[in-house]
């Protein structure tokens, strides 16, 4: 199938200064969407405008912790005033720490880890619901995982939030599915970046012990996102999406050999 473009589209993409959500801020990038990719850093906002500025020069990178609100807040706002609008969210940013057994796990860890992949998501929404709402259009997909439903040693945390955020796709579908947004959870495969890293050091579950060379390159997760962001993908609304499915890659053209950047 041809590649969906994006032109004229206004995307937010939270956690983008490495792994999966910089692939997906340079993929919609690529394909004409004015990205505003949100990082936590200035060393890591310059890096993605630099890269993004490659693409196209369009974007905007804002710093944004997800676990604050203000900041959210101040991020959605700014891509309202510099652009005009907002019709997609990516709700990215991640954590997997704590790896660790309940029976000794960091209580506040445990919390943190909430608080950036749950809470983090929910600040995302709460921040763009209302301009999206107001425009009677917008695209939220969640960055989900296989953890959402399957328990795995050592993650509690980890597969909490997920499961938490399956729960806030279908809550933002039942809310305003009838009101003009779709809503995605996007689960992306086992995925070669740090989080990735992080996992194999702990050896601690069935998922550690995945070679290096078996993981997804996260330009996959992010055309899944692209596809996500384009009108053809709307019955899928509501749903947990995994990317490894293969209907799902069939209908998104995923397993296409298109020229790819190096
Ligand atoms: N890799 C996989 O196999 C896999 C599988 C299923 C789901 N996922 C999900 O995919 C998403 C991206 O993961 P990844 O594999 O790309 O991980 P990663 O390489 O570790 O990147 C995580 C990103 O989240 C950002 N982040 C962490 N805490 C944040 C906070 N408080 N506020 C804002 N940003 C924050 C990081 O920013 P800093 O650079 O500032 O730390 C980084 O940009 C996560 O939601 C993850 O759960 C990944």
């Amino acid at each position: 199938m041809s590649e969906l473009g994006l032109d004229g589209r206004v995307a937010l993409v939270t956690g983008a200064s490495r792994g999966i959500g910089r692939a997906v801020a340079l993929e919609l990038a690529r394909r004409g969407a004015t990205v505003v990719a949100t990082s936590r850093t200035i060393e890591t906002a310059e890096a993605l405008a630099e890269e993004l500025a490659q693409v196209n020069d369009l974007g905007w990178t804002p710093i944004c912790d997800v676990r604050h609100y203000a900041e959210v807040e101040a991020a959605v706002a700014g891509t309202l005033e510099r652009f005009g609008r907002l019709d997609v969210l990516v709700n990215n940013a991640g954590v997997i720490e704590p790896i660790a057994l309940l029976d000794t796990v960091d209580p506040d860890v445990w919390a943190e880890c909430i608080s950036v992949n749950l809470v983090g998501a929910l600040h995302g929404c709460r921040a763009a619901l209302p301009p999206m709402l107001a425009r009677g259009h917008g695209v939220i997909i969640n960055i989900s995982s296989g953890a959402a439903s399957s328990p795995r040693e050592g993650w509690s945390a980890y597969c909490a939030s997920k499961a938490g955020l399956a729960m806030l796709t279908q809550s933002i579908t039942l809310e305003f599915g009838g009101r003009g947004i779709l809503a995605y959870g996007l689960r992306p495969g086992v995925v070669d970046t740090d989080m990735h890293v992080t996992i194999r050091a702990s050896g601690i579950n069935a998922i550690s012990r995945l070679r290096r060379e078996d993981l997804a390159d996260p330009r996959d997760p992010a055309r899944a996102v692209a596809y996500l962001c384009h009108p053809a993908a709307t019955d899928l609304a509501g749903q947990e999406i995994e990317v490894r499915d293969p209907a799902f890659r069939g209908r998104a053209g995923l397993d296409d050999q298109g020229e790819r950047e190096p």
